[in-house]
């Protein structure tokens, strides 16, 4: 008998999007989502309610009719983020979220912030207004090992801003760690999410055998068991825990240089990378709630109408290995197994 699983349409709560050439090459391949949180980190970045308009506009074209994405827009936190521009923008329903990224924690992150008594306003008016504040959750001290800059995040950054603004609805953004789970886990007022790599690679795929630029992304993979954490929250029901892929198109020339950037670009065959990893959890029920339900609630939105469909065949579905963009290729996470979960849409 043939296995499948219907699902409603799934969201993306964390995704790059680009712009110019990158942003026509890579959107269609998330255009089979429902809606996606979009990443501000564009050079220079999205701060003001209107380049996220505008932005969100250049989205939108980018994307063929028949596609299903609509694109939920962030404002990137610098130091002197005006609290009001903020409410503006929510107001005008221009932005869903507010990012923020420690200065220099990952790619185009300079105009972070430093001093986070610089936005201590603006964060208290989010909490007012119940706006989500997405965080980079990794400390940018380079005293500490970029594998704790996770763990040392959540008692040196998160925490104390989260005592500090009551009622501050935040998303850990792509956790990777035994320790952010547990964080999650034991509070209110948070939500996590976790991409498909992150589910799928240690940090000896990086590493051991051979340098795989490909999977190099921030924050970086950890030990097998921060994965096999991050597997369990992934299908335990939980509805702090929902998909954000983080895919980040980065050009090959960008990827496989003396000073590699960060990120994995995991549009295209996530679905069927997830139907695998929550048959192996045995949690196929429960991918419907990680991808599709928890997100929005923890967004306050209704959940998608319509359905997709994942159906397990013989042969593997067939996805590309690269993707062209502009003068420039981009490589498709390749998750190392052969994925037999067809993504049929509609279902
Ligand atoms: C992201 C990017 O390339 O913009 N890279 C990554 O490795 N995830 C930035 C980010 O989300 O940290
Ligand atoms: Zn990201």
């Amino acid at each position: 008998m043939t296995k499948s699983v219907t699902l409603r349409r799934p969201d993306d709560w964390h995704l790059h999007l680009r712009d110019g050439a990158m942003l026509q090459a890579v959107a269609s391949f998330s255009g089979h989502f429902g809606r996606a949180i979009i990443m501000p980190n564009l050079v220079p970045p999205v701060v003001t309610g209107a380049q996220a308009a505008a932005y969100r506009d250049r989205i939108r074209a980018a994307l063929a009719p028949e596609m299903t994405l609509r694109p939920l827009m962030t404002l990137y936190l610098t130091e002197t983020t005006d609290p009001a521009d903020v409410l503006a923008a929510h107001a005008q329903g221009i932005i869903s979220a507010v990012k923020l990224y420690p200065a220099g924690a990952t790619t185009n992150s300079a105009s972070g912030v430093r001093d986070f008594d610089k936005v201590r306003g603006v964060l208290e008016a989010m909490a007012q207004a119940g706006i989500p504040l997405c965080f980079h959750g990794e400390v940018t001290d380079p005293a500490v090992d970029i594998f704790d800059r996770e763990a040392a995040f959540i008692d040196r950054v998160l925490d104390p801003i989260r005592r500090a603004t009551p009622g501050l609805r935040v998303v850990m953004e792509h956790i990777t760690t035994s320790d952010g789970v547990d964080y999650v886990a034991g509070n209110d007022d948070i939500g996590a999410t976790i991409t498909t790599h992150h589910l799928v690679i240690n940090r000896n795929h990086i590493l051991a055998g051979g340098i795989r630029p490909h999977y190099y992304c921030l924050p970086v993979a950890k030990r097998e068991t921060h994965r096999l954490a991050l597997r369990r929250a992934a299908t335990s029901g939980d509805a702090r825990f929902f998909l954000g892929t983080d895919s980040a198109p980065h050009p090959d020339r960008a990827k496989e240089s003396a000073c590699g950037c960060a990120g994995c670009f995991t549009a295209p065959n996530t679905m069927s990378i997830l139907a695998q990893v929550f048959e192996e959890e045995g949690a196929l029920d429960r991918l419907e709630g990680f991808t599709s339900l928890h997100g929005a609630a923890f967004y306050r939105m209704e959940p998608n109408e319509d359905r997709i469909r994942l159906v397990r065949r013989e042969i593997p579905a067939a996805y590309p290995t690269h993707i062209p963009a502009g003068d420039e290729t981009v490589t498709v996470f390749d998750p190392g197994f052969p994925l037999y979960w067809h993504l049929e849409d509609p279902a």
